[in-house]
């Protein structure tokens, strides 16, 4: 047998529908779709794609319902090829205290990545342990929340509280952000920042005023992007001895 005899070529119908599977006749009833995510979550990071598929309009009608696996390793946005759209297909909830053992799984790795960025490895290794275990009380707060992929794999971490870290001082109309963090297979998609629109739109409900921040150095730009603004550099003292260089920040609600 010759070497190339080992593969099959499938032959691919160029214009047949990706629902049905049956030919495209009549081009004016067709819909180009595009597919823009390759998720490659657990090997790699979200790569787009810009490959188009073909589909007749009344199946996209029947079966469209934002986005959905076409295969197990495939998602589709229609025409869209918007990286955001993306954040916007996981599902945002609350937080409950089964998802406990997730979120910091997830916490070591979105720590891990992000920190190496502004600190020195030995840093990191010393204040790892401090920052991927939760308050048990942002558990049950009810404004902590965590976005999940279709597959229940937790993408991002992140909410506010009235109570501030550590202290538990309150103080009138203002929230403390908590936790926020991403999956770094998830990582600089929108996911963070439409975490933080959900935030704000629920502090805003609540009555609150004004965001209190207090970031790693790493973390800074994202703050930032979403309209924090710089007080201060602070030490945030993770245990006796324990100090990792920070930033305070604030903006209004
Ligand atoms: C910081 C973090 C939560 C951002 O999450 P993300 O889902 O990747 O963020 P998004 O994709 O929503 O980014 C939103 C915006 O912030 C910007 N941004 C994100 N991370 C940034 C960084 N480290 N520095 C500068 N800008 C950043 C993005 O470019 C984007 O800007 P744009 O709207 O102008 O395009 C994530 O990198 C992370 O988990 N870091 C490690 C944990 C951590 O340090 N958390 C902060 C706790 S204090």
């Amino acid at each position: 047998m010759e070497e190339d005899d080992d593969f099959e070529i499938e032959h691919v119908e160029p214009y047949s529908c990706v629902f049905c599977s049956e030919p495209i006749e009549d081009e004016n009833a067709a819909v180009t779709l595009t597919a823009t995510w390759m998720p490659h979550w657990r090997a790699a990071k979200f790569s787009p794609l810009a490959q188009d598929f073909w589909c007749h309009s009344a199946c996209l009608q029947k079966n469209w319902h934002g986005s959905w696996p076409w295969e197990p390793h495939v998602l589709f946005g229609v025409d869209t090829g918007d990286d955001r759209d993306y954040a916007e297909s996981l599902a945002l909830t609350v937080a409950r205290p089964e998802d406990r053992a997730d979120i910091e799984d997830m916490l070591g790795l979105a720590y891990e990545e992000g920190l190496h960025r502004s600190y020195g490895s030995d840093l990191v290794e010393e204040v790892l342990p401090f920052l991927t275990v939760l308050d048990p009380a942002l558990l049950t707060c009810g404004t902590f929340y965590v976005m999940a992929d279709m597959d229940g794999q937790i993408a991002a971490c992140g909410g506010f509280t009235r109570e501030a870290p550590g202290s538990g001082e309150v103080i009138e109309g203002v929230a403390h952000i908590r936790h926020f963090a991403t999956h770094p297979d998830f990582a600089g998609f929108g996911v963070g920042s439409r975490l933080f629109q959900h935030c704000l739109k629920e502090a805003k409900a609540a009555g609150l005023r004004e965001f209190v921040c207090y970031s790693g150095l790493n973390a800074e730009g994202f703050y930032r992007t979403l309209g924090f603004k710089r007080e201060n550099l602070i030490e945030i003292h993770m245990a006796e001895g324990v100090i990792l260089p920070g930033i305070l920040l604030r903006r209004l609600i």
